[in-house]
């Protein structure tokens, strides 16, 4: 019997309108352009604006674009993985209302939160179902509003991050494209140095976490920094080792958007020179879930069919991974 794999047929992206300079960071905290931009360099990101707004509506808006690409009925979706820490509300998932919203009358959906690794976890998960010849059409969004958990008079995090949604269609290849393989790590002891305080189930949400302001993001920048530059180097080398494969083999690094030095180290490790990675940090900052897809949105009509692409990630729990994929067609 020949195995079937899974391949990314179509991609869709949102961000939103609204552009957060580092120009207008300077006028919230203590830090200045030049200092972000070498550092990070991450030069705005986009916020989304408007009473009642979640990480659902930039989700949803990244599926309609897939579906209206492929010309698919919503109803022919088997299921949505959406990978946040973002979520609307803490339950139901909100890939379960990105499927109301989007009309996915027939897809199962749920959540994955694997932080800024979330993604490829759910790209994987998603790649398994279509694997097992049970599913045909699955789509796994990555979406996350960072602005929601950011408190904007901490200068150590509120000038990396920003908000957006990528999504990607998996089918099953019908030659020998598609996702070919995958190592995933997760390291929980890591937790210390990446977290949300409260608000979970050890310390509910009180006035007291809220004064204590307990409901952002919690970073160790410098730690997490060491972790992640020999996470995502370590990672993508190992991927590359065990497929034989060299760095002319690869046309693209698709790498997590956290920190341009960390995404050069893993360029780096892996001798591939900078035309064949994609960086967008500059534009959106990291958008957690959202970079990777937001990645391959960005440079789709530069991807050809046969192309050997590796995805890389490092993020919160700690989680961290690389995906190599064989892109499955041109776009027009
Ligand atoms: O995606 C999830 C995983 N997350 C990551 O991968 C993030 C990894 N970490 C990082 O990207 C970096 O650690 C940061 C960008 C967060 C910080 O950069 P850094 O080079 O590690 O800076 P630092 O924390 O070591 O701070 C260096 C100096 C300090 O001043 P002193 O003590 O040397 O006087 C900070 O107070 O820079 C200061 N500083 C700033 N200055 C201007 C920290 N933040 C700022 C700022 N503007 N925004």
């Amino acid at each position: 019997m020949t195995k079937i794999t899974a391949a990314i047929t179509s991609v869709g992206g949102y961000v939103p309108e609204y552009r957060l300079t580092n120009k207008e960071l300077e006028t919230m905290v203590d830090t200045n352009d030049e200092w972000i931009r070498s550092r990070t360099g991450v030069e705005e990101r986009r916020i989304l604006k408007g009473e009642g707004l979640g990480s659902s509506d930039m989700g949803v808006e990244a599926v309609k674009e897939i579906l209206a690409k492929k010309g698919i009925d919503p109803a022919e979706i088997d299921c949505l993985i959406c990978a946040t820490v973002t979520p609307d509300m803490v339950f139901p998932a909100t890939a379960n209302i990105i499927c109301d919203k989007a009309g996915l009358t027939n897809a199962f959906s749920f959540d994955m939160g694997a932080a800024c690794s979330g993604f490829l976890f759910a790209l994987t998960t998603g790649s398994s179902l279509i694997e097992s010849g049970r599913y045909k059409k699955i789509i796994v969004v990555g979406v996350d509003k960072m602005s929601s958990i950011i408190d904007y008079s901490d200068r150590a995090t509120c000038i990396i991050f920003g908000d957006g949604a990528g999504a990607v269609l998996l089918e099953p290849s019908v030659d020998e494209t598609g996702v070919k393989d995958s190592i995933l790590k997760s390291d929980g002891s890591g937790r210390q140095y990446l977290h949300m305080k409260a608000g979970g189930s050890v310390k509910p949400a009180t006035v007291e976490t809220v004064l204590a302001k307990e409901h952002y993001v919690y970073q160790e920048g410098q730690a997490v920094f060491k972790f992640a530059v020999k996470g995502m180097a370590d990672v993508s080398y190992e991927l590359m080792q065990r497929n034989n494969l060299t760095a002319d083999d690869i046309a693209w690094l698709v790498p997590h958007q956290a920190n341009l030095r960390i995404i050069d180290a893993t360029a780096n490790r892996m001798d591939l020179p900078k035309e064949k990675v994609m960086i967008n940090i500059q534009k959106y900052g990291n958008t957690t879930a959202g970079t990777l897809p937001l990645c391959l949105w960005d440079w789709e009509k530069q991807l050809k069919k046969g192309d050997n692409v590796i995805l890389a990630a490092f993020g919160g729990g700690f989680t961290w991974g690389a995906t190599w994929i064989k892109w499955a067609y041109d776009s027009n």
